[in-house]
């Protein structure tokens, strides 16, 4: 059981007890109604408290029962509710610090509200595809007014209390507590004085719902959050659910609600929300790193190279607040970092999206050297220099001359070997590859690159940092192009081959963006630079002699054609553009590339497109799954959904193959495979996936 009970003279006390944030899974629910019968049993008690132990009052319903039988199982969130309400002793809850989904939901059941200031509010169900269920849409209309409410429930984001208890007319709060600290003996004293005054007990059902211009309103409301919410089903819900507590009698308001939120929780955009919020959790769990793993002290940072990535990453730091030391070779190199570094953050002010103040207090934490020496305190240093192995190496050569004893030595290397730029140092434990994307100040994914002698200190110590500097961390062992760019290059390779087959760059990219990824491959590539990936094939023509590939981007490339940097690529743009305007001149070296392989271009589908750019991810990706370089399938997915622009509410590329049914993914592959133009031996489905098959299972 996972709530406490207490009598305080005669007053009740129930306290949910289920860390970290009390979720209300079954045990607690039990906790509550077992509780409160003990309380409505006991004569001496006059009134019942409820509230939460530790870091929340409640936050809400324990994801994990979604869609089992536990999350309905007797006494279900709905029916601990009616208990509440039924309670003929009154009942207080005593809000802190987290109130959210069903933990709101609970505390509006109750008789009355006494909240501490600082608390956050919400019903986030919205984040996860679906809408309140357990009476938040039809009981916060009747404390907050529609319009509140529905803003509420719709973004689904948290606001503080005292801003809510000053509302002119609110009910959700009787009262707002002097502070988080006082907040329970205030609560145990309402309790009191209602007990005390007697008379009925006021329930929130029975308070009055209407909005004065009801269906304006609604018919306004309906089509902006239509608008904003595209391919997610959940908002325009919230919308009609809110609706129906204006216009409809509360139980059968109730009963819409349920109906909606039964049907949301087997839409795929819900399900692939849960996976995304389950998998971003489990990628900070690393299987054979305990949790409660040593960790060192990072306080000061070290940035090598002040070019596009060094800049970014050393943004990251300062915003939060640790200070940075950026090394380079010439002062001109410093000074044009730091000047981007001044550029950005003044975007930002002028943007009005941060403070002057705080931009002076960040831009307090930099400074700038050409000694090594300067970095002889520094706690973790990121080299950020030239992709050039021997750099690397002059680079790593000198940190380990200078770095203090247990500093953590990380490169941002997109390629390279982090185990053979470990070795270049005496230090092996201490090296780890932390790779950022770039915009890296924008960009929310970090690859951690475990080495082979990494020390578990280490990595744990830089998935906290990571948390710090709020990026989503996942783990990757060391390959070429580690989890996301070993997977992309499969992907840009059936992209090449499509053209050679017989689509062009837009029609491409069109299907893969109607797909929903934020973009094609083509114009991806014309923002990226296309000559990044032309020298990695030139040197994978090295490593790997064998590898079929399309020749178009190479060609792109001899003419110069590098993206929009140099202002045309896959298309063409207009000076200071960045609209992708179709290329004859692309189509018609595509066509001549098609003659010289004795290819007639045939028509092809949007879905042969998706399906052959998205399986060859989901291929790759069963084969870092069986070499280990990902020690789980949501971790491929969080890479995917927070580095690559695959779209959210279809839940990352292992997620989606699970979806769509690993049988028709692998016969899928196998009818590709026939294929004479594309790559036989890539397209036969991974072991793994096979086998997965057979056993009638799924990825995770
Ligand atoms: N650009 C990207 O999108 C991206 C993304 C992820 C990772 N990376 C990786 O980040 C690293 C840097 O890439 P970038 O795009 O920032 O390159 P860049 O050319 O913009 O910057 C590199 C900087 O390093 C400096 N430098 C070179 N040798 C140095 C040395 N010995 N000591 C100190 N400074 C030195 C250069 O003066 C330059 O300012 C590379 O390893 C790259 O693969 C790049």
């Amino acid at each position: 059981m996972t709530a406490e009970y207490k009598v305080l003279g005669d007053v009740a006390v129930i306290t949910l007890a289920n860390p970290p944030v009390n979720g209300l899974g079954y045990a607690t629910r039990v906790g509550i109604t077992e509780g409160l019968s003990k309380a409505l049993d006991d004569a001496a008690v006059k009134a019942i408290v409820l509230t939460g132990a530790g870091k929340a009052f409640s936050g809400g319903a324990d994801i994990k029962e979604f869609g089992t039988p536990k999350a309905i199982q007797d006494p279900n969130l709905l029916s601990v509710i009616l208990a509440l309400e039924h309670s003929t002793k009154p009942i207080v809850a005593a809000i802190h610090s987290v109130c959210m989904g069903g933990g709101l939901e609970l505390a509006l059941g109750c008789h009355y509200r006494v909240a501490a200031p600082g608390t956050s509010v919400a019903l986030p169900e919205v984040k996860l595809g679906l809408i309140p269920g357990a009476g938040g849409t039809q009981r916060l209309p009747r404390v907050l007014g529609v319009e509140t409410a529905l803003n509420m429930i719709v973004s689904g984001e948290p606001v503080k209390s005292e801003l809510l208890a000053s509302l002119p007319g609110q009910k959700l709060f009787d009262k707002l507590a002097a502070s988080p600290e006082s907040l329970f003996d205030e609560a145990v004293e309402f309790a009191k004085s209602v007990a005390a005054k007697g008379g009925d007990l006021p329930l929130v059902r029975n308070l009055p719902c209407k909005h004065p211009q009801g269906d304006a309103y609604f018919q306004f409301a309906r089509n902006t959050v239509g608008a904003m919410s595209k391919n997610y089903p959940a908002p325009l819900k919230c919308v009609d659910a809110a609706e129906a507590a204006t216009k409809r009698k509360f139980d059968d308001g109730m009963a819409e609600e349920r109906r909606h939120f039964t049907n949301l929780m087997f839409t795929p955009e819900s399900v692939a929300l849960r996976h995304l919020f389950m998998a971003e959790r489990a990628a900070s769990r690393i299987p054979d790193v305990a949790d409660d793993t040593p960790q060192r002290t990072i306080k000061t940072v070290g940035v090598i190279g002040a070019g596009t990535m060094g800049g970014g990453i050393s943004m990251n730091f300062l915003n939060a607040g640790i200070p940075v030391t950026i090394l380079e070779t010439k002062q001109e190199a410093l000074d044009r970092g730091v000047a981007t570094i001044r550029k950005n953050y003044e975007a930002q002010v002028k943007k009005g999206k941060l403070k002057a103040d705080k931009y002076d207090q960040r831009m307090s934490l930099l400074k700038t050297t050409l000694s090594y020496d300067d970095l002889k305190d520094a706690d973790l240093i990121i080299e950020a220099v030239f992709e050039e192995l021997g750099v690397k190496e002059k680079v790593f050569g000198e940190l380990d001359r200078v770095a203090k004893p247990g500093a953590i030595l990380a490169s941002n290397t997109s390629t390279l070997d982090v185990d053979k730029i470990a070795a270049f140092t005496k230090r092996p434990q201490d090296v780890i590859g932390m790779h950022f994307f770039s915009p890296a100040n924008v960009m929310k994914l970090l690859e951690v690159v475990r080495g082979a002698k990494t020390g578990k200190d280490v990595l744990a110590t830089v998935m906290s940092v990571a948390k710090k500097i709020k990026k989503t961390a996942v783990v990757s062992g060391v390959c070429d192009g580690f989890i996301g760019n070993r997977m992309i290059e499969q992907y840009s390779r059936q992209a090449g081959f499509l053209l050679d087959e017989g689509a062009t760059p837009q029609q491409v990219d069109k299907a893969v963006e109607k797909f929903g990824f934020a973009m094609g491959p083509f114009r991806m590539g014309d923002l990226a630079g296309n000559d990044i990936g032309w020298a990695i094939r030139k040197r994978r023509s090295v490593d790997f002699p064998d590898m079929k590939y399309s020749r178009t981007a190479d060609k792109l490339c001899e003419l110069g054609r590098f993206g929009q940097k140099t202002g045309a690529g896959w298309y063409d743009y207009k000076a200071g553009k960045r609209d992708a305007i179709p290329s004859a001149l692309v189509d018609k070296m595509i066509e001549e590339h098609r003659k010289e392989l004795g290819i007639t271009p045939r028509k092809i589908s949007d879905d042969e497109i998706v399906q052959r750019l998205v399986y060859a991810l989901v291929n790759e990706g069963a084969h870092i799954l069986e070499d280990g370089i990902a020690s789980k399938s949501g971790d491929i997915d969080m890479v995917y959904l927070t580095g690559y622009g695959f779209p959210i509410w279809r839940g990352g590329p292992m997620h989606y193959a699970n979806q769509v049914g690993l049988y028709n993914v692998a016969e899928a592959m196998k009818r590709f495979a026939k294929n004479p133009r594309d790559d036989a031996s890539f397209w036969q489905p991974a072991p793994l996936i096979q086998k997965l098959v057979a056993d009638g299972k799924q990825f995770g």
